[in-house]
């Protein structure tokens, strides 16, 4: 695999995707060792920079790159000179001149990855750990791997052809849905588009395989595997995109009534954090088809797995 950064989700082929969901099962058996290292990282710098708040991508980064052995150093914009305004490229070379070797960056813009690794500020690799609404992926691997064991087991070298995923509510500002949208399809998923017409960009309905502003009209039409909730992002919401709370509710959220409605099984997926009682309601969040803890969980194998071959990729160079 010829992987310098990790931007989006398209950085990917499905032969890289398919690798790294096999290196983060092998990555998972580590986890589950009494002594939970590798020596990968020795020896190298790993920022993480957050401009944005996180619980499960910072938390699950920092232990994987500890997991691998790196000196791990944690920046945010609070408690950081990006407070004082402090430019992302001033921030950088600061980070470069104390010799980092990867930076993790989340940014409340899209588009500030891709400028931090196209850009002669940092010469080292790149992951994106979110960008604005632009996009996730190793949400969207952690994801595609929590899909592949919970249906496939520990099958190896497998994509998940002719899964049917439905990925349902605020798709518009969502990064999980777009790095979701595009590593699902790769690895062969049939992916469906569930949202009120407000937040169901055109141009996203398109590339699924159907898109539905009828929840319960998807649901009667199609077998899905599984469900993926998304959170209602009010931050991002400077304008009224449904009339209420109670109304988003009850046509776009998952409640137990709905989820008896689909075929047994069917997987509750959600990337966190969960607004319950709003796309989601706590027998749903909590019940055994739930994978919301797996899915933080397998974060950590995963994000261990993409570091892993971030560094194979530069010692071979
Ligand atoms: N899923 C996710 O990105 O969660 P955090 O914002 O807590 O990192």
């Amino acid at each position: 695999m010829n992987l310098k950064h990790l931007v989006s989700a398209a950085d990917l082929n499905r032969a890289d995707a398919i690798e790294l969901l096999d290196t983060t099962a092998e990555m998972a058996s580590v986890s589950e060792r009494e002594v939970k290292k590798l020596p990968t990282l020795r020896g190298k710098t790993v920022v993480n920079l957050f401009y944005e708040d996180s619980t499960r991508t910072r938390v699950s980064f920092e232990v994987a790159e500890k997991r691998l052995s790196a000196d791990v150093v944690n920046v945010s914009a609070k408690g950081s000179s990006v407070s004082k305004g402090e430019s992302l490229k001033d921030t950088v070379q600061t980070l470069a001149a104390i010799s980092a070797d990867i930076v993790v960056m989340r940014h409340g813009s899209s588009g500030a990855a891709h400028t931090l690794a196209n850009s002669d500020w940092f010469d080292g690799s790149v992951i994106n750990a979110g960008d604005g609404t632009h996009e996730h992926p190793t949400q969207a691997l952690l994801d595609a791997y929590t899909l592949r064991s919970r249906l496939f087991g520990t099958a190896s070298g497998k994509g998940l052809d002719g899964v049917n995923v439905a990925i349902v509510g605020d798709i518009a500002h969502s990064r999980v849905a777009r790095s979701n949208l595009i590593l699902l399809k790769n690895l062969g998923a049939r992916v469906h588009l569930i949202a009120p017409p407000t937040l169901l960009p055109k141009a996203l309905g398109q590339q699924a395989v159907s898109s539905f502003h009828n929840f319960d009209h998807a649901i009667e039409e199609n077998d899905f595997d599984a469900v993926m909730m998304l959170r209602v992002q009010s931050e991002r919401m400077h304008a009224a995109f449904f009339p209420s709370e109670a109304e988003y509710s009850k046509l776009w959220g998952l409640n137990r009534e709905r989820l008896e409605r689909m075929k047994p099984g069917t997987l509750v997926m959600h990337p966190g954090p969960m607004n319950r009682g709003l796309e989601i309601d706590s027998f749903c969040a909590d019940s055994p088809n739930s994978t919301v803890l797996d899915q933080v969980r397998n974060g950590v194998s995963a994000r261990m797995a993409v570091l892993y071959h971030l560094v194979g990729n530069e010692r071979n160079a």
